[in-house]
């Protein structure tokens, strides 16, 4: 069984789709029968959920692995994106249940940026998987394609999306792509104990996010590009303020290589090429509009 956190997340929903995929291919391959594993999901509502069919719905809160562990005994595979709960709480739940192998969804910063508190969070939590005596796969993600969706009010609202750093080009990881290298490090042997840094297949920058956005709507948008202080109070909002420096430092103002780098790892893991922005903004417009 693999056992799901973060199911309805941008890079869980995705995952989901994959393993069913997967689960087909392999069954159109061994009709004689041959099993594929259980996938169970964790959600705070299963109701609104609307997991794939063939998906086992666990309810339960991250925050509270106490009410949801017996739901983990039998899994051999536990996909969990860090510091959405208590991860040593979390990481014990899964040792007592058996797990075998955690799938942790990390952050680039732990590379690009480590003297930053999140990075240093995102560290510590590879630490615990890593020193728990399950294997592990680690995945550090760049930023994801779908944190533009942070403009999507104003674009609905027809007004100009203020965002810093516009011309900075960054190489934006669409989540299903995080989601596919998960699918098979969870399903495939040769990928535990590995650690991938994981990028989309070309830099984008704010501005060019923005035009991607306006060409799947059909319309212009308009981009105001915003001094750090006035990106602070927006990120601030949002994000906290111990976060929003961190945020703005890794989305632009503390460019370097570690960050701007094009990595081929996700072609290397799953075969395909890497989504682009583009593809991201046309299967999204929608949530824009
Ligand atoms: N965004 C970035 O640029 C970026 C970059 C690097 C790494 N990351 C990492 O990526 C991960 C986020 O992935 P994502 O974008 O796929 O997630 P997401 O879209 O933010 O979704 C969060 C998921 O976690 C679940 N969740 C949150 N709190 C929960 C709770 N108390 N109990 C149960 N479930 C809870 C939600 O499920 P329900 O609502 O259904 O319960 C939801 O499925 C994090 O580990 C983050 O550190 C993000």
């Amino acid at each position: 069984m693999i056992f799901v956190t973060g199911a309805t997340g941008n890079i869980g929903r995705a995952l989901l789709d994959e393993l069913r995929t997967h689960r087909d291919r392999h069954r159109d391959r061994h009709r004689e029968g041959r099993r594929t594993d259980t996938v169970k999901a964790l959600t705070r509502d299963p109701a609104r959920a609307a997991l794939p069919d063939g998906v086992v719905p666990v309810a339960g809160d991250l925050a509270e692995p106490e009410s949801w562990k017996s739901a983990l005994h039998g899994a051999r595979s536990l996909f969990l994106p860090s510091l959405l709960g208590p991860d040593d709480r979390i990481v014990e739940a899964a040792l007592e249940a058996g797990v075998e192998h955690i799938v942790l969804v990390s952050s680039i910063t732990v590379q690009s940026h480590p003297h930053l508190g999140p990075a240093q969070e995102n560290l510590a939590v590879e630490r615990l998987v890593k020193a728990s005596g399950a294997d592990w796969t680690v995945l550090r993600p760049t930023q994801f394609a779908s944190n533009s969706l942070m403009w999507a009010e104003s674009i609905r609202a027809h007004e100009p999306v203020h965002a810093p750093y516009a011309d900075i080009p960054l190489p934006t990881v669409h989540p299903a792509d995080i989601a596919a290298v998960a699918r098979v490090a969870l399903t495939e042997p040769g990928h535990r104990g590995r650690t991938y840094a994981l990028t989309g297949p070309e830099p984008v920058t704010a501005r060019q996010q923005v035009g991607a956005i306006a060409a799947a709507l059909g319309r212009d948008v308009p981009f105001v590009e915003v001094d750090r202080r006035d990106a602070y109070e927006r990120m601030a909002a949002v994000f906290g303020a111990d976060a929003a420096d961190a945020v703005l430092d890794v989305t632009g103002g503390d460019p370097n290589d570690e960050l701007l780098a094009v990595r081929d790892t996700v072609t290397r893991i799953t075969g395909a090429p890497g989504r682009t922005f583009r593809q991201w903004a046309a299967e999204n417009a929608a949530l824009f509009r």
